[in-house]
């Protein structure tokens, strides 16, 4: 049955004309679409007016928070001084700015920054740069990419060929050719008496079996979104850092998520503490109040494109966007202004404590993570780690976890594109205050699943 509610106008009018991204949209026959219509730092509103903490950033974006009119203001002042201009060969002084300002935050030589309008487009960049690259450097043979299991680069036929989630991949196959994937850093269940040092050791193995001279580079986030925030083992990035330079492969440090503060950092590459030849970002760049991603690239790679007749033949009629990134400008000047960063330093352990004072729900098996980008993996026997079947996980989050927590006032994302996870990841300003409302919310919700699924304690 179809609530009152669910008759109002937009309902109506959402269900009959926009067609939502990776939704179930035979879901919303029965029950509510969430229209969410304000938002003031970490909470938004429904159309009915009610609150939810909004622990997921709208999807990793917010980082700054919701409802900042300073960063509204600054693209509107910019539309009125130049709405538009593209940087199909021209340049224009918001463009130019936020360029000098991410290559002065970007680790190393990271100096060159090629715009695009969000993180699938920041994919395909780095991966057609991957292949140009090449063709420049009379290595023409080396296109292949690897990436790893479960792990989401973009919807974009390119970047799809990285994205490593079959059930993404399958509906439109073939892809482009030469995505090869690895096994994620899923530490929680790695096999018994294997090290993990093994995990960049099967990036080794990958390129020697593919030929090194077919392979063009290896794409991989800081901290893995899919599957539930995977974090590297000790050494990982660095032992890859040397893998790639042993068969000249560049290395792509996707942080469309994990750039801008999120664990802390300008950059997961500086958590980790590793140098790649190119970053892909987007989302919390602006904190989303305009779309806008970028691909960060080392002058070493830069370098072909910039004599005689070479240049990057791609591009985006909106990248680089004089609004967009004068808001990005204004969004970076608050994250710096307001120490935004450091408060995420500061607020982590208390994050990361809350979630683990979790694990005496029998539902809960692991808890990972790093700064503001955290996941709880959910299992049948927390002390066997045995998993739930597929309609059982589907049953859990679907028919239970994922409408109930939303129910209660917390917006959180219930995934099983691995095992089943929530992930939480709320804007950079949360606190205790709200770390406490997360838990008053998950620990009732867990509990419930934990009985439903009939969970060994
Ligand atoms: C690591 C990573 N790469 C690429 C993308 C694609 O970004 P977009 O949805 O902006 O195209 C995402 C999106 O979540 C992502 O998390």
């Amino acid at each position: 049955m179809v609530s009152t509610e669910a008759t109002s106008t937009l309902q109506q009018l959402a269900r009959r004309h926009l067609w939502m991204h990776f939704a179930r949209l035979s879901a919303y026959e029965e029950q509510e679409i969430p229209i969410i219509v304000r938002g003031e730092g970490c909470y938004v509103y429904d159309e009915h007016d009610k609150r939810y903490l909004d622990g997921l950033s709208a999807l990793f974006c917010v980082n700054i928070g919701h409802g900042r009119a300073d960063i509204a203001q600054a693209g509107a002042d910019q539309a009125k001084q130049l709405g538009f201009f593209t940087n199909w060969s021209y340049a224009h002084p918001p463009a130019i700015e936020l360029a000098t300002r991410i290559a002065s935050l970007a680790p190393g030589d990271l100096n060159r920054v090629f715009f695009t309008s969000g993180g699938s487009e920041a994919v395909e960049s780095a991966l057609k740069l991957a292949r140009q690259y090449f063709k420049l450097a009379g290595k023409p043979r080396k296109h292949k990419l690897i990436a790893r299991e479960t792990a989401y680069h973009g919807t974009s036929l390119g970047a799809l060929s990285a994205t490593g989630i079959t059930a993404l991949r399958e509906p439109f196959e073939p892809l482009a050719p030469g995505g090869c994937h690895v096994p994620a850093t899923n530490l929680y269940r790695l096999p018994e008496g294997v090290p993990a040092s093994s995990l960049a050791e099967a990036i080794a193995h990958r390129i020697a079996f593919e030929g090194p001279d077919t392979v063009a580079a290896v794409i991989l986030e800081p901290v893995q979104n899919a599957g539930g925030c995977f974090t590297p083992p000790e050494g990982y990035f660095q032992r890859i850092r040397e893998i790639c330079d042993e068969h000249d492969v560049l290395l792509i440090s996707d942080e469309v998520i994990c750039a801008w503060g999120r664990l802390g950092e300008w950059f997961g590459a500086d958590r980790y503490q590793y140098q790649p030849d190119i970053i892909t970002t987007a989302k919390g760049l602006s904190s989303a109040y305009a779309p806008i991603g970028a691909m960060i690239v080392s002058d070493r790679v830069a370098e072909p494109f910039l004599s005689g007749a070479a240049s990057f033949t791609h591009g985006f009629t909106f990248a680089g966007h004089p609004i967009c990134a004068a808001v990005a400008l204004a969004n970076l000047d608050a994250l710096e202004r307001e120490r935004v960063l450091e408060g995420v330093r500061s607020g982590e352990p208390v994050f990361r404590a809350m979630l683990e004072s979790l694990r005496d729900l029998p539902i809960v098996g692991d808890v990972r993570g790093a700064g503001y980008f955290q996941a709880i993996e959910l299992v049948k026997d927390a002390r066997t780690k045995e998993s739930f079947t597929a309609a059982e996980s589907d049953s859990l989050l679907r028919g239970f976890l994922a409408g109930e927590l939303y129910r209660r006032g917390l917006i959180c994302r219930a995934d099983d594109r691995g095992e089943p996870v929530i992930q939480l990841s709320p804007p950079l300003i949360a606190g205790p205050e709200q770390f406490a409302e997360i838990e008053a919310i998950l620990r009732p919700v867990l509990g419930d699943a934990g009985e439903r699924m009939g969970c060994k304690a």
